[in-house]
């Protein structure tokens, strides 16, 4: 596990995006795995910039998002197809048939859940997936729980997920109560993972992930099972993992 320390957001931003850039460059077909919430949105701004430069182009990439809400539609401005298109697809060279998100509308998710799994087991799983970290250390919304899910399936979400949501519905009894995720199988079958955090209030989060026991308690902390993880985080959200001595590159 490789941890990057950055300043700031912005710094974190920047790093990431040259991350998964490097891999578009080097694999222009590759298949990425992409994460919303707010930490990404740098990132992806990054990677706009980067693709209307000429730098690189998407037109051959397939991307494979983590989740989205049961119930919502593509065109529902909280939905994680919106979130994408506004964020980075409609902005990029990236072929629209080929980015990928769950659909919250099927009428049987479950069915959904299995199709989602066929489809990126039939492109050999993500060459590089981004993933941002929940408050209560979730990975796409895999919650806390008695035991780590391997495959895509829907999931309840905790109050404090929904707490930390809250803040893009007009109100908390408006956040869904329900998503359908990618497994953690699915998400430790990527050949490569990038997390990225950014502030305070993923601090604790970070430090269970990286530091502490591997358990479903924290979904994350199963990432230091997987050889080939590269962390970005600034300062603030990695102030617990340095206070404890662990190497970071800066
Ligand atoms: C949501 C998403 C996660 C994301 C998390 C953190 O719950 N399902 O994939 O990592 O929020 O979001 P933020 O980056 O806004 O803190």
């Amino acid at each position: 596990m490789r941890i990057y320390q950055e300043a700031d957001y912005e710094a974190m931003s920047r790093r990431a995006a040259g991350i998964i850039s490097a891999e578009v460059i080097r694999r222009p077909n590759c298949v990425l795995g992409l994460a919303t919430g707010s930490t990404p949105i740098g990132t992806y701004q990054n990677l706009i910039e980067g693709n209307k430069s000429g730098a690189y182009s998407f037109k051959e990439v397939t991307t494979v998002n983590l989740d989205e809400y049961k119930g919502l539609a593509p065109t529902h401005d909280q939905s994680y197809r919106y979130f994408m298109q506004h964020n980075l697809f409609d902005h990029i060279d990236v072929m629209p048939e080929n980015t990928n998100v769950p659909d919250g509308l099927a009428a049987d998710a479950d069915a959904e859940c299995a199709r989602y799994d066929q489809l990126v087991a039939s492109l050999g799983y993500a060459d590089l997936q981004l993933l941002g970290l929940g408050r209560n250390g979730h990975i796409g919304f895999n919650e806390p729980g008695p035991a780590f899910v391997k495959e895509t399936h829907v999931v309840d979400l905790t109050e404090s997920t929904i707490d930390a949501n809250a803040r893009f519905f007009a109100s908390a009894d408006d956040v869904p109560r329900q998503a359908l995720t990618m497994g953690i199988g699915v998400i430790m079958a990527a050949k490569r993972i990038l997390l990225i955090a950014s502030g305070s209030d993923k601090a604790d989060a970070l430090y269970a992930a990286i530091c502490g026991p591997i358990t479903p308690d924290c979904p994350a902390s199963i990432l230091q099972l997987h050889s080939d993880v590269v962390i970005v985080a600034d300062k603030a959200a990695l102030s617990k993992v340095t206070a404890a001595g662990v190497s970071v590159c800066e």
